[in-house]
C-alpha cells in the first residue's frame, strides 16, 4: 500500500494499546512517516510529557498551544521522498480541562469559564457524568479534523485500559443521554471514530503474552461497541533475528584469532541459548496474534540503544514505510469483514 494512501485513508489515527509499549514512539515514528511523503502532521498528546518531544528532537515539552516539531522543506534533515519536499510535523496536548474551557469560551461563557475551570468544576461533572472528559477531549480532535489543522491528525492515546473507556464512553453517553450540548457532542464523536473515512484505530502491541491478549480483546471491544475501524497492528520491539547463534564460541573465537579469557565461552553459549529463547518466543506471540486478530501486523525492531532519538524514530519510520508498502490495498476488520465490504453493505 502507498503510505500517503494510507496516511489519508482517514484524517485522524488513533495510536492505542497497553501502557509502554510504544504508542508515543509509534505516533513519533508515524509522524515523520507522514510527513516524508509529503503530508503535513499534527500530532496530539493527551498526557503530557510523553516523551514525544525528545523523541522527535525537540528540546520543550508541549503546551496547549500548537508548536512546529519539525520544519517542512529542505530544512527538515531528512531526504524527502519521491522528490517531493518533507512537510511540517506539529504537536500539541489535549487535556479535559483546556477542551472544556475553550468549549464555553466558544459557546459564550467566556465570562464564567475560567473560574468554573479554576474551581475544580470540572471534576464535579466528571464525577456525574463518567466520560465527560473524553468526550471534551474527542470533541476537541473531531474540531481539529473538520477545520483541517493537518493532512494527518495523530492522536497518542492514553495507556493502559483506559484506551477502551476513551473510545467507548461517547456511545455510553449518548446511550443515556436523551438531549442536550452533552448528546451532541457525543454523537459527533461516535460519528468520527465509526467513520472509517475519518477515522482509524492503531493499536501497538509488544511480541509478549499479555500485550497480545489485551491487542486482541480491545480489537474486539472496539469494532463491537464504537464500530472503530481498525489499521494494521503495529508490533513493537521485534528482536532482528541474528545467524550464527548456534556457532561454538571457542571455535568461532579461534576462526577469529581471539582467545577467549576464562568462562567467556560459557557466558557467550548462555547468552546465545537466552537470545534464541527471546526470537523463539517473539516468534510464538506473533503467531497467536496473527491466530487471534485477522489483521495485518507492521513489525518493529527492537533499537539497543539506551534513549530514542530522532536518528532511532527516522529508522522506526524506515520500518514502517516498508512495511505499509507490502499491505495490501484492502485491510480486513478484525471481524474479518473487508473495509470495500463494509462500504458496500
Ligand atoms: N522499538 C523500540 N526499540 C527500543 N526501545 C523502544 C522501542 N519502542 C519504544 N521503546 C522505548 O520503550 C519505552 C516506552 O515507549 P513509549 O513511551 O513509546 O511507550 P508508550 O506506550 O507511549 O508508554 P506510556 O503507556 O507510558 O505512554 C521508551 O523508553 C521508548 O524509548
Ligand atoms: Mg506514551
Amino acid at each position: 500500500m502507498d503510505i500517503a494512501g494510507f496516511c489519508t485513508q482517514s484524517a485522524v489515527i488513533i495510536v492505542a494499546g497497553k501502557g509502554g509499549v510504544g504508542k508515543t514512539t509509534v505516533s513519533a515514528a508515524l509522524a515523520r512517516t507522514a510527513a516524508r511523503s509529503g503530508l503535513s502532521v499534527l500530532i496530539v498528546e493527551l498526557e503530557g510529557k510523553s516523551g514525544l518531544t525528545s523523541a522527535l528532537g525537540h528540546p520543550e515539552l508541549l503546551t496547549y498551544d500548537e508548536v512546529v516539531l519539525s520544519p517542512g522543506g529542505s530544512q527538515a534533515g531528512s531526504p524527502a521522498e519521491d522528490g517531493r519536499a518533507m512537510a511540517e510535523i506539529r504537536a500539541r496536548t489535549l487535556t479535559p480541562d483546556d477542551a472544556l474551557l475553550e468549549y464555553l469560551v466558544d459557546h459564550g461563557l467566556r465570562r464564567v469559564s475560567k473560574r468554573l475551570v479554576n474551581s475544580g468544576a470540572l471534576d464535579v461533572v466528571a464525577t456525574a457524568v463518567p466520560g465527560i472528559r473524553d468526550i471534551l477531549v474527542l470533541g476537541k480532535v473531531k474540531q481539529l479534523e473538520r477545520s483541517r489543522r493537518a493532512d494527518v491528525i495523530v492522536v497518542d492515546a492514553p495507556a493502559a485500559g483506559h484506551a477502551i473507556t476513551f473510545l467507548t464512553s461517547a456511545q455510553g453517553l449518548l446511550d443515556s443521554a436523551r438531549v442536550g450540548p452533552i448528546r451532541t457532542q457525543a454523537a459527533d464523536v461516535v460519528e468520527l471514530l465509526s467513520d472509517s473515512a475519518r477515522c482509524q484505530v492503531v493499536l501497538v502491541t509488544l511480541p509478549e503474552e499479555t500485550p497480545v491478549n489485551e491487542t486482541v480483546e480491545t480489537a474486539y471491544k472496539l469494532e463491537d461497541s464504537v464500530g472503530t475501524s481498525l489499521g494494521p497492528v503495529i508490533v513493537n520491539g521485534i528482536y532482528p533475528h541474528l545467524d550464527h547463534l548456534e556457532a561454538d564460541p571457542g571455535e568461532a573465537a579461534a576462526a577469529a584469532g581471539v582467545t577467549l579469557g576464562p568462562g567467556e565461552a560459557d557466558a557467550l553459549r548462555a547468552a546465545a541459548v537466552f537470545r534464541r529463547r527471546r526470537e523463539e518466543l517473539q516468534a510464538e506471540q506473533v503467531d497467536r496474534l496473527a491466530d487471534g486478530l485477522p489483521l495485518p501486523q507492521l513489525w518493529l525492531p527492537h533499537l539497543f540503544t539506551t534513549e530514542l532519538g530522532l536518528r532511532e524514530v527516522d529508522q522506526l519510520a524506515d520500518a514502517l514505510a516498508a512495511g505499509l508498502e507490502r499491505l495490501p490495498e484492502v485491510m480486513a476488520g478484525p471481524g474479518g469483514r473487508s473495509r470495500s465490504a463494509e462500504s458496500a453493505s
